[in-house]
């Protein structure tokens, strides 16, 4: 293992009715608190107005922001940045998914920085404060609600990236399954394949003593394999809904990646694609990532039949690595196929016009990937097989 400091300061309050520890979850000194939303899942659902009120009932004065897109967008960063400044905002509590987390926590560090929040995305100044925030997660898939990462689109230059900083861990994160009851089918099976993905670009990282992570991403893996089905077929499920919520949160919290690097190049090319598209996030990752896998194959061959077996049970006698190694992507091809994701981004009407472009998005900060470092012919090929 690669020598590492593991710290991670976010207080994650789980379960059913855990809002009622709002008062105990509230820094000290806290007058003026930004309710930060997206496009009003919230409101029908009642989960703001529940919100709301328990902040009102705690003596809080409460001001809303709502209109965070998915993939949010730089412009809606910069108008909340200038909200926290004319208010004097001194808490933000997001209420929703990945999309909302992230563009409150830009607007935290962009808060107290008087430049164009893209400095910050594209790390040209790195934050020296934010705003403190908490969360009250809305939908299981990005573990943004426990880590310091957020990613923001600038359409107008048609650029996404992912950044960070210590300064963006929520204070406090609530899980309550009950909250993602109403989540559609389409991004419950969305947040699968992407804390699926974050997994996955844990696992495959250049070999080092690994062996407690591996098991723990396999162990993660398995259960959501197990649990997937039986969600979408029941998507009331408390159970389910736990057991697919905690999963996605450990998946990206650190707690999988101590001691070496992830790959992250599918969500790299990912995210590239979805700069010029606007497409969701873990429908390109479902698309891309399984051709990423196949043109990595032979980099390590023992690494997929490792996936294939203990991931997907696939039977090795008499094959070579390769070929367990393949029949483990295909068998993880199917699944999300299975769940209802897309296999190819001809599904979302895209064709090979703005291929140029993706691959420049994706090579703005030059060969990327940590188990294979990828060059622009690379991303090309990786595209191509997913038009
Ligand atoms: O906007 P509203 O009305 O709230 O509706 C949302 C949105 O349309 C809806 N939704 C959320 N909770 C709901 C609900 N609908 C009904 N009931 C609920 N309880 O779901 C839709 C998608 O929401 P979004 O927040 O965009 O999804 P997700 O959590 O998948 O976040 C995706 C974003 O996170 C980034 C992605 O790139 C993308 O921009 N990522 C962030 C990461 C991080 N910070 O660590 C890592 C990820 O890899 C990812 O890149
Ligand atoms: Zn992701």
């Amino acid at each position: 293992m690669e020598n590492f400091i593991y710290y991670n300061p976010t207080k994650l309050v789980f379960g059913r009715g855990q809002l009622e520890n709002l008062d105990n979850l509230m820094p000290e000194g806290v007058k003026r608190v930004l309710i930060t939303y997206g496009g009003g899942s919230v409101k029908r659902n009642g989960i703001f107005a529940n919100v709301q009120k328990k902040l009102n009932d705690l003596g809080y004065e409460v001001l809303e922001f709502g209109g965070i897109e998915p993939n949010p967008r730089l412009s809606t960063v910069n108008k909340g940045a200038q909200f926290c400044k004319d208010n004097e905002i001194d808490f933000l509590l997001a209420v929703g998914g990945g999309s909302v987390i992230d563009c409150t926590k830009t607007i935290a560090a962009a808060s107290k920085y008087d430049g164009d929040a893209w400095d910050l995305v594209t790390k040209k100044v790195q934050p020296e404060d934010a705003l403190p925030l908490g969360t009250v997660l809305t939908l299981a898939a990005t573990g943004s609600e426990m880590n310091a990462g957020a990613v923001i689109t600038n359409w107008e230059t048609n650029e996404k990236y992912g950044w960070g900083s210590p300064h963006l861990y929520p204070q406090f994160s609530i899980l309550n399954p009950v909250h993602t009851y109403s989540v559609p089918m389409d991004q419950t099976v969305y947040g699968i394949v992407d804390m699926m993905s974050h997994i996955f670009e844990q696992y495959f990282h250049q070999p080092t003593n690994s062996p407690v992570q591996d098991r723990m991403c396999e162990g993660v893996l398995r259960t959501i394999i197990e649990t997937a089905p039986k969600l979408i077929n029941n998507l009331d499920s408390y159970e389910y809904r736990e057991t697919i919520m905690y999963a996605g949160t450990i998946a990206l919290n650190g707690m999988l990646q101590m001691g070496y690097r992830g790959d992250w190049a599918s969500h790299n090319i990912e995210h590239a694609v979805s700069a010029v598209y606007d497409i969701p996030h873990a429908g390109g990752l479902a698309i891309i990532f399984p051709n990423w896998m196949k043109h990595n194959l032979d980099v390590q061959p023992e690494r997929f039949k490792q996936m294939a077996t203990r991931v997907f049970g696939v039977n090795p006698e008499g094959k070579t690595d390769r070929e367990v190694g393949l029949e483990g992507i295909e068998r993880l091809s199917q699944f999300w196929t299975a769940l209802g994701a897309p296999s190819r981004l001809a599904d979302y009407d895209i064709d090979d016009s703005k291929l140029d472009l993706m691959v420049d998005r994706a090579m703005k900060n030059g060969p990327f990937g940590n188990f294979n470092k990828l060059q622009d012919n690379d991303v090309k090929q990786i595209l191509t097989m997913s038009l």
